[in-house]
């Protein structure tokens, strides 16, 4: 049995992730995989607790923030993510570790590297193979979004940064970072990422 594919989907509020995963794992089961899906942050009990501590929480300190978000995801990629990938199957993450990367490292200003260097230790082997970047306008994306969390809530400016980074780190990874333009209807935009995966293997 060869490795699993891991996928994630990343971008901006309300860039439309969460229906693309749908789309994305449906696809990919009519093609006859296990397809598993998850979010970040959660998609454990530890990882739940520790995603109300950085959505609903007080304010914190930026690298208090990026430590509990690679604390979460360490406990995903060992609990859900690494046995999915073993047994063969896809692996489809709303989120992964670039959101971090783009957020933290670049929207805080930790910086891109530090912060990728915190999340290696806590992943080991598991890192995308693929990373689809939804881009959309920052306005329509808040106005698309439901209910806005204590990131969401920073406002178009920070949005319309970490976009910025989201570019960076396309341009740094062409080989895995892959952007895609979800300004039109999120079908359109649904069909042109499974035929994106697809193709890739
Ligand atoms: P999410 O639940 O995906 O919210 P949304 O559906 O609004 O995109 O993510 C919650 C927030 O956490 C979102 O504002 C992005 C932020 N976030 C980070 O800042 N860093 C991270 O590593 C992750 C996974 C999310």
């Amino acid at each position: 049995m060869s490795r699993g594919r891991y996928v994630a989907l990343e971008g901006i509020e309300g860039a439309g992730k969460s229906t693309i995963q749908d789309h994305l794992a449906n696809a990919l089961r009519n093609d006859g995989y296990e397809v598993v899906t998850v979010r970040e942050p959660g998609g454990t009990s530890t990882g739940e607790g520790i995603r109300r501590l950085l959505l609903d929480g007080d304010d914190m300190a930026p690298w208090t923030e990026a430590l509990l978000f690679a604390a979460q995801r360490s406990q995903l990629a060992v609990e859900v993510i690494e046995p999915a990938l073993r047994r063969g199957a896809w692996v489809i993450g709303d989120r992964s570790v670039y959101s971090s990367l783009a957020y933290q490292g670049g929207g805080r200003g930790l910086g891109i590297d530090a912060v990728r260097k915190v999340n290696q230790a806590g992943l080991g082997p598991v890192w995308p193979d693929m990373v689809i970047v939804l881009i959309i306008e920052p306005e329509a994306g808040l106005a698309r979004q439901e209910g806005e969390d204590r990131i969401g809530g920073q406002g178009a400016r920070f949005q319309q940064q970490v976009a910025g980074f989201y570019q960076d780190l396309a341009g740094a990874e062409p080989g895995r970072v892959v952007l895609v333009d979800a300004g039109g209807r999120l079908d359109d935009v649904a069909e042109q990422t499974v035929a994106l995966v697809r193709n890739r293997w």
